[in-house]
């Protein structure tokens, strides 16, 4: 591989460069400080790399998305949601035994500690699903202490995670909680214990169980995103790989990330209430004194189109029409998809439907509410997160990451007594 020469005043200093697989191409600029003195400086890590990594692979300029190797147009079409898990967990699809003894360890371990429940009493009906998601996550470790045996804390967050998800949300609406039952598949119990009621018991939908399982894989991972990147941030403390994940939940949360899903469903109710005013909120979104933002759109990697984007909008069609649901937001979003990709401003900027964009009316189809959708996104997440978690972890090169700055404020002051500070 050439080197990379960086010339600074008299100095010249070669740094080694690398590629990835698939041809990607990085200078290591591990020794650059040590050689000149000088750190580099990158506003939110738009071109500097964190790791190398097996897990996924993003091509933002093709579209591309694969879970260790695999298309994630292959995955979505023909894996189950808990056989992703594994592949992104342990590199591998599972043979037939392993994926029985996969799904026989989910399911025994999907109850939580009969005293967690305790929780779910005092937190208010507003609270934000995300937030509960965060603190129960993180309080997972104090009801099963540190046994030394990662995977079967990856058991419990994949097996659990699905469990406190549907005992938040039965909480927040005030009905009672539904235990998973063992012989339900992972999509079949959270389906049942978010739906089902002591009056009327879930009946089974392969559709609804279809999309579920669509939604969870795609989100399932995306290499260094700003909740992945605070899993492993958090984790090269050597924390535990609960405080880690809930990290990466409150990360998550935020509207320019995971929580954009409610946010795209927020703004199509608006457009929708002022009577399909797409025009008008393109307007405002290339506004720069408006600071709204067309929710939904835009990301740092894809610059053409995301692949889940395209496999959540085909899914759309097909369960809205199976269902017999003519959802009016569906329609929306459609226009206003078609109204930016004839605008210049979303043209030049490379701004399209993002996996966010068609999720939240799957979500609304699945009879899911709109303050659950990034909590969906979190349980989709939670593979990724763990397999970063564990990949970071197990590299016996990882240090604690510890970024560098560049000091702009003030230089060194005398301490002012009291009776001289103005
Ligand atoms: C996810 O990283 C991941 O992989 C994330 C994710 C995952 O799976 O983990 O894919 C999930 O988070 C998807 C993104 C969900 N967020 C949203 O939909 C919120 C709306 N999108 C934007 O806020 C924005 O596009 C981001 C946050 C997604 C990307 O931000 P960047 O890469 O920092 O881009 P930027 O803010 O520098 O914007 C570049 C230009 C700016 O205009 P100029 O200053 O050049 O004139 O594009 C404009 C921005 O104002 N712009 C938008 C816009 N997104 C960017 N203008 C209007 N509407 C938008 N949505």
């Amino acid at each position: 591989m050439q080197t990379a020469k960086l010339t600074l005043g008299e100095q010249t200093v070669e740094l080694p460069t690398l590629e990835g697989t698939e041809k990607e191409l990085a200078i290591d600029i591990s020794a650059l400080r040590a050689k000149t003195g000088y750190i580099t400086l990158d506003q939110g890590y738009a071109n500097t790399g964190s790791c190398k990594s097996e897990i996924t692979f993003i091509d933002g300029e093709r579209g591309i998305l694969r879970y260790r190797g695999y298309d994630i147009e292959d995955l979505a079409s023909q894996a189950t949601f808990p056989e992703v898990c594994y592949l992104l967990i342990y590199d591998k699809l599972p043979a037939p035994q392993e994926r029985e003894n996969w799904r026989k360890q989910l399911t025994q371990h999907s109850l939580v500690h009969e005293s967690m429940l305790n929780f779910f009493q005092h937190f208010p009906p507003t609270a934000h699903p995300m937030d509960v998601l965060s603190a129960m996550v993180a309080a997972l470790p104090a009801f099963y202490p540190d046994e030394n045996d990662i995977h079967l804390d990856i058991i419990r967050l994949i097996a659990k995670t699905k469990t406190l998800v549907a005992i938040a949300y039965k909480k927040s609406i005030g009905e009672p909680i539904v235990y998973p039952k063992s012989d339900y598949s992972y999509m079949a119990n959270f389906l049942r214990m978010m739906f089902a009621t002591p009056a009327e018991p879930y009946v089974f939908s392969k559709t609804l169980e279809d999309a579920l399982n669509l939604l969870l894989i795609i989100h399932a991972d995306h290499e260094q995103n700003c909740s992945t990147s605070t899993v492993r941030m958090v984790g090269s403390s050597h924390a535990s790989v609960y405080a880690s994940v809930s990290a990466g939940i409150s990360a998550l949360s935020g509207p320019l990330h995971g929580g954009a899903n409610q946010e795209v469903l927020e703004m199509l109710e608006a457009i929708r209430k002022e009577g399909s005013a797409t025009k008008k909120y393109i307007a405002k979104a290339k506004d720069k004194n408006d600071g709204f933002r067309l929710m939904g759109f835009g990301h740092r990697v894809y610059k053409n189109f995301d692949p889940r984007a395209k496999l959540l909008k085909k899914s759309c069609d097909a369960v809205l029409a199976e269902l017999k649901i003519d959802d009016p937001l569906l329609n929306i979003a459609k226009e206003l998809e078609e109204a930016a990709l004839q605008d210049s401003y979303f043209v030049e900027r490379k701004l399209f439907p993002n996996v966010d964009f068609y999720s939240g009316i799957l979500y609304r189809a699945l009879g899911i509410p709109t303050n659950m959708f990034t909590v969906m996104f979190a349980l989709g997440r939670m593979p990724g997160w763990i397999a970063h978690w564990k990949e970071m972890r197990d590299n016996p090169q990882e240090r604690i990451h510890r970024p560098r700055q560049l000091y702009v404020g003030s230089p060194q002051r005398p301490f002012l007594p009291l009776g001289e500070r103005k």
